[in-house]
């Protein structure tokens, strides 16, 4: 390949190449990644297509191919320029190409040669890795390129990007059409990355990150200068969590940065539990869902905050119960109370809501009430009075874990239902109870 000379990341029209030839209009990708510049995220198949209309020839290569037979790679790019019977011209000095934007390059008159098939692997096993370590070397690669990309977590799936990098944070916010005002937690590898993100670790806070990392826990600490305003929403304090789950812990630790993350739903709706739940509302918008399975826990995390060393703040009830907090460091006070402007939005009146109207069984009058087109959520039995099939019980065992493992699941599959009501009612004081209360009063509205 003398003579010819590749850039790496070359913006052609608003997408990207990943090696891109301008002699040859030929662009080289490695596992198909689709980089939409401008804060735009274009499916592969429309980026494509109008590449192809520039003119521009696509090589694509999967990842797997290019670590275990780069010679064999090499050669294959090799045939396909010989073939195509281009006499290489040395590279001028200074390849224009790399300092033409997007608005003054002009396309080349060069045609390539019809006859001659390129190596094309087909865009969807591009875009679908098969095995966990292309998956996350693909989840890697995009965050490195400042992408946002959905991961899973025990807790909920997130919408992480490069938390020390405003842009792609700023993405994440509009993705889910999140308020600014909104912050995000900050999610690390290991207990051993707090100190570099914030300036007050407490023997207490300390305590809790022991006993429960990784897990559904977020500490609010005081934040250090490295941690921009676009994540803390300008507060002094910042959210960290290490999360629970091995292909986010392991692409975490390859990572060189942290990832801010909130949860992958637009906002006010409930969040994701499922990779499929994450596709349905925010696929088009996302450059990559890292498929983790069902998510564990269910409930988003519990976030305590330590304003100063010894006090200790619950903020949002979650999937670590105040008698698991409170068994290790003892009392803790609750400020759950919902506001129009909150301490932490978690708290904000109408959040984790269904469409569907949620209400209380207290608060039904049955004489206003179609019961064919009314469902409902409960602990351990269903109600005799409504139509199974419109109903979802969370944990015959009467296990609040499991209930809120199977929570927001339910909440989505009953919303699309076409239902006119959703009828709960109160779980149990203790364990993860409350946290469901929470979620369910905040669907009420
Ligand atoms: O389980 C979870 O926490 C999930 C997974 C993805 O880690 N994340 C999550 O993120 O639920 P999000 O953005 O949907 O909710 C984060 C909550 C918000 O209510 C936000 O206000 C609060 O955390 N928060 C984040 N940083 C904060 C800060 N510095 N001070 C007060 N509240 C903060
Ligand atoms: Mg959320």
């Amino acid at each position: 390949m003398q003579g010819f000379s590749f850039l790496r990341q070359r913006s052609i029209d608003k997408y990207i190449a990943d090696f891109f030839c301008r002699d040859l209009k030929l662009i080289i990708e490695v596992d198909g990644c689709s980089h939409g510049i401008e804060k735009i995220y274009i499916k592969d198949n429309v980026r494509e297509k109008r590449l192809n209309e520039l003119g521009y020839s696509i090589l694509r290569f999967k990842d797997e191919e290019v670590m275990n037979d780069i010679h064999n790679v090499g050669l294959r790019i090799e045939n396909w320029i010989n073939g195509d019977k281009i006499i290489p011209q040395p590279p001028s000095k200074g390849d224009k190409a790399l300092t033409q934007n997007s608005d003054n390059f002009e396309a080349s008159e060069d045609h390539l040669n019809s006859d001659i098939t390129p190596i094309l692997i087909p865009a969807n096993q591009q875009l679908e890795p098969k095995d966990e370590t292309s998956q996350i070397s693909l989840a890697v690669r995009l965050l490195m390129l400042g992408n946002v990309v959905a991961i899973p977590t025990e807790t909920v799936y997130g919408l992480a990007a490069n938390a020390l990098n405003e842009e792609a944070v700023t993405d994440s916010f509009k993705i889910k059409n999140r308020p600014f005002f909104d912050p995000l937690i900050v999610h690390i590898s290991d207990i051993k990355e707090v100190g570099k993100y914030t300036t007050s670790f407490s023997e207490k806070a300390h305590k809790l990150a022991e006993a429960f990392w990784p897990g559904p826990l977020t500490l609010i600490l005081p934040k250090s200068e490295i941690i921009s305003d676009m994540v803390t929403s300008g507060l002094q304090f910042v959210g960290l969590r290490v999360p629970n789950h091995p292909l986010t812990l392991n692409l975490l630790k390859q990572l060189p940065f942290p990832l801010a993350a909130p949860s992958a739903n637009p906002f006010g709706y409930v969040s994701p539990t499922t990779a499929k739940h994450v596709k349905e509302q925010l696929g088009d918008k996302v450059s990559y869902i890292l498929d983790g399975g069902p998510c564990e826990v269910g409930l988003e995390s519990t976030i305590v905050m330590f304003e100063d060393e010894e006090n200790a703040t619950i903020l949002r009830l979650g999937g670590l119960s105040i008698e698991a907090i409170e068994n290790c460091i003892g009392k803790v006070s609750l400020n759950i109370a919902s506001h129009s402007k909150p301490n932490s939005p978690g708290q904000l009146d109408k959040h984790y809501a269904t469409r569907t109207p949620l209400k209380l069984i207290t608060e039904i009058d049955f004489n206003t009430i179609d019961i064919t087109k009314t469902g409902s959520i409960t602990f351990h039995a269903p109600f005799v009075f409504l139509p199974i099939e419109n109903q979802r019980v969370l944990s015959q065992n009467k296990s609040t874990e499991e209930a809120a493992h199977n929570l927001f699941a339910a909440m989505r599959e009953l919303d699309n239902l076409n239902l006119e009501l959703i009828i709960t009612e109160n779980f149990p004081p203790n364990g993860l109870g409350p946290a469901i209360n929470d979620r369910l009063n905040r669907a009420r509205g």
